[in-house]
């Protein structure tokens, strides 16, 4: 299995899901990082771990999202994994990536929350802003809408009565990259088992 991300900027779920190809825990190999950013800090993740990277500018969504399928097809990449993607994809991608047998696009999204209670950015501020005592990490499968995807796997994050942002966030991420490689690896082995079986 070949795997492509997406990011727009730190790029710390990009490096965990790396990290857990080079260890053995998923299945896969780490094939190229695409950015939008220049100034993503993904790209020094990705130079540090040996990973292909372009910058694909999105001055044009559709140019922008033609190049991104030029590389996955020029790579035959089997997985595509958003990782702080600051954008949504059109049908065209979404189509491109679509798997019969999955019944889904292959493409994932991890969201710092209950992608059924809230959608967008800043999910942790949203928990914290609403005074919940609990709030989630989803990974999902990626549709055109936003955050709107069949949900692969989820984890409840306790929310500290003295917890800010940061720490929310801190504790937030460190659950984020244990979820995402799990929930990967389970999407591989369904994907096994539909090769086996076809
Ligand atoms: C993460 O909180 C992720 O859930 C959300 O965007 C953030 C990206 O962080 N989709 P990073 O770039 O992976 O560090």
């Amino acid at each position: 299995m070949k795997l492509a991300f997406l990011a727009s900027g730190r790029g710390s779920n990009f490096e965990a899901l790396v990290n857990a190809c080079q260890q053995g825990r998923v299945d896969a190999q780490p094939a190229m990082l695409i950015v939008d950013q220049p100034q993503a800090g993904a790209l020094q993740v990705a130079q540090r771990l040996n990973i292909p990277a372009h910058v694909l500018p999105a001055t044009d969504k559709a140019t922008h999202e033609r190049a991104i399928a030029a590389l996955l097809q020029k790579e035959d990449i089997d997985l595509l994994l958003l990782a702080g993607y600051m954008r949504l994809l059109s049908p065209f991608l979404v189509g491109l990536m679509y798997d019969s047998r999955l019944g889904q696009s292959r493409i994932l999204n991890i969201h710092p929350a209950d992608t059924r209670r809230y959608q967008g950015l800043h999910g942790y501020r949203w928990a914290l802003q609403n005074q919940l005592t609990q709030t989630a990490v989803t990974v999902h499968y990626v549709d055109e809408g936003m955050d709107t995807g069949p949900i692969i796997a989820q984890e409840s994050l306790p929310i500290l009565p003295n917890d800010d942002i940061d720490s929310l966030q801190r504790r937030g991420l460190a659950l984020e990259h244990d979820l995402y490689p799990r929930a990967l690896q389970s999407v591989i082995k369904e994907l096994q088992s539909l090769c086996a079986v076809s």
